[in-house]
């Protein structure tokens, strides 16, 4: 019901009966085809497009399906960043996971194993443009955190491109899962008592909001690294905005596809004219303050 499309991996609110819960697309099985009702392949739904969706909620809800009972059995999913009506859907049956797999409690707590590093686990998420500065600040600030003796990891958007998330490329849809995946994986590297910092473009905000939900009850520290487009590409420093210009990458965030500055993160670094090395100490220095690290 909206001119943005439905993609798999991303947050939104759903509404059945009086539950509203954030709810995630997690697969499109297919789209159905109105003219002719065949099945067709689809990794996105665009406006008016109906297809069969598995969805995973943050509650258990209760609903019956909705060839049983219209009133219990209809929801709507709704924007989590524009309020606004994006899908509206009709539930057939509860997957058997959804009974089937429990949560394991854990003897060792997070809490524990970061207080034996004398630190809290945090997920430091570093937002802009591909040549922004991201990895070369993200890796000034490990090396002074790691001077400071506490205990670091970085993931890197590139690097993370090359094993985990190899099967992603830059679509929306793509750019989605990666963000779900790496919010996944910081989760678990804080829950592990890390200083946890994170490189990646993730242009979408609802996106960013989402890796934050994954992140809690942990601190998330959004740094804007901001530098505009301009300086970027003048910068160019893999080459890769001269080839956009060229036509040979298509999607190229901030040419054929959008970048969502962050409206409210806990750090802006301009760099324009700034030296790196600072940018990073200001970081440490907000950490430091936060009670991160000591
Ligand atoms: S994100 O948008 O999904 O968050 P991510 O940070 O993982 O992106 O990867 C960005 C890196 O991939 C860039 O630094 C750049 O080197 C490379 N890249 C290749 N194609 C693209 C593209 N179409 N848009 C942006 N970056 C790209």
């Amino acid at each position: 019901m909206k001119d943005e499309p439905l993609v798999a991996g991303r947050s939104y609110w759903l509404k059945a009966g009086t539950a509203t819960v954030p709810a995630t697309v997690t697969s499109i099985r297919h789209r159905i085809d109105i003219d002719n009702g065949a099945h067709v392949a689809a990794r996105s739904l665009a406006l008016n497009e109906i297809g069969l969706c598995h969805l995973s909620t943050a509650q258990p809800i209760a609903f019956d399906p909705y060839a049983k009972c219209r009133e219990t059995g209809g929801f709507i999913l709704i924007d989590r960043i524009g309020n606004d009506t994006a899908a509206a859907g009709m539930i057939d049956f509860a997957l058997r996971r959804a009974t089937n797999i429990h949560r394991q409690a854990e003897a060792v707590s997070p809490a524990e194993r970061a207080a034996l590093k004398a630190q809290q686990g945090a997920v430091v998420w570093f937002t802009g443009l591909s040549g922004a500065g991201k990895s070369t600040i993200a890796n000034l600030a490990e090396q002074k955190l790691l001077a400071l003796g506490a205990h670091t990891m970085l993931l890197d958007g590139d690097n993370v491109r090359h094993g985990l998330n190899r099967d992603l490329g830059f679509t929306d849809a793509d750019r989605v899962e990666n963000i779900r995946r790496l919010g996944e994986v910081a989760k678990l590297m804080a829950d592990a008592g890390l200083v946890v910092i994170c490189a990646f473009i993730s242009p979408f905000r609802a996106d960013r909001q989402m890796a934050r939900e994954i992140a809690a009850p942990h601190p998330f520290v959004e740094v804007f690294i901001d530098t505009p487009l301009d300086e970027c590409v003048r910068r160019d420093p893999k080459g890769l905005y001269a080839k956009a210009k060229a036509g040979d990458i298509p999607n190229f965030t901030g040419l054929g596809s959008p970048y969502e500055a962050p409206e409210t993160p806990e750090l802006t670094l301009a760099t324009v004219g700034e030296a790196p090395e600072a940018l990073a100490a200001t970081l440490v220095e907000l950490l430091h303050e936060r009670g991160v690290v000591h």
